[in-house]
């Protein structure tokens, strides 16, 4: 197989590789160690092969909140269907950061592809991280971040196109609640990374609310560089599989009028503190 790197500090794609092959897994595990993003080209598996390649890495977390593949209750449908405006995932986040022990990684299927857009940006928040100043990494280093899913899942939501449309449901159960460190230690590489994201962080604990506020707003606009990211420009049979303790990203919703349909496995993920 031949792995490229997408940019200097971010993905990387994989040609010539089987996700189905038992043999293959030790290199892809370890491209996706290295990458944290890994964009497996021209894949022809089943929605079983999907999910038989994420249990190789760990046992799946089932999405609350996703409406489910027909007859594969654990792959979550990543749909925007032509006459639909909003997009899954068009906020930067990090999947299920809202649980104590959040999601290690998500693994996205390409079903259906509009004929141009629809890609996903990644950004590496353990570049983010170190391009801070000393003084800056000193002060976050102690500080502690709460993250929770109902105000992105639960009830307020009832009347977007999302909710209305039944891609996303189930809003009695985005109840989680959870508090990380703003820098974790990567589970896997130790590698010193920021932990707070756009969509599911709501505070950083102890500070005054403008305080957080604008702390957040720095790091977020930091992040954001471009020097950071990584960018998938997806087709049809690619199977896309990022760190979420390593990276934020972006689903870009610039295909209006066009279909686009994938499948998304999630794997279950260790404590962070
Ligand atoms: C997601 O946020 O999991 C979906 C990303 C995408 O559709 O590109």
């Amino acid at each position: 197989m031949d792995i490229r790197p997408l940019t200097g500090g971010l993905g990387a794609e994989i040609i010539g590789a089987d996700i189905r092959a038992e043999d293959q897994f030790p290199a892809i595990m370890q491209a996706f160690a290295d990458h944290s993003v890994i964009v497996l080209r021209d894949q022809k598996v089943a929605p079983d092969d999907h999910l038989s390649f994420a249990r190789r890495f760990g046992p799946i977390n089932v999405n609350r909140f996703f409406q489910a593949v027909p007859g594969h209750p654990e792959i979550a449908m990543v749909l925007k269907e032509k006459d639909q405006t909003e997009a899954v995932g068009e906020g930067w986040h990090t999947d299920h950061s809202y649980d104590v022990e959040p999601a290690m990684g998500s693994i996205l299927h390409a079903l259906e592809m509009p004929p141009f857009g629809g890609d996903t940006l990644f950004v590496s928040m353990g570049a983010a991280y170190e391009a801070l100043s000393p003084k800056m990494r000193a002060f976050l280093d102690g500080l502690s971040a709460v993250h929770s899913s109902r105000h992105v899942f639960g009830s307020d939501i009832k009347d977007s196109e999302a909710a209305q449309s039944g891609r996303l449901g189930n809003a009695q159960a985005a109840t989680q609640y959870a508090i990380h460190p703003v820098v974790i230690s990567h589970p896997l590489s130790g590698r010193r990374g920021l932990y707070v994201n756009p969509v599911f962080t709501t505070h950083i604990q102890g500070l005054a609310p403008a305080e957080s506020e604008s702390i957040l707003a720095m790091l977020y606009e930091h992040c954001k560089q471009p020097e950071f990211q990584c960018r998938v420009r997806w087709r049809v049979g690619d199977v896309t599989m990022w760190d979420n303790r390593a990276t934020w990203h972006k689903a870009i919703n610039d295909y209006h009028g066009h279909r686009r349909l994938m499948h998304r496995v999630t794997v279950e993920g260790v404590s962070l503190s």
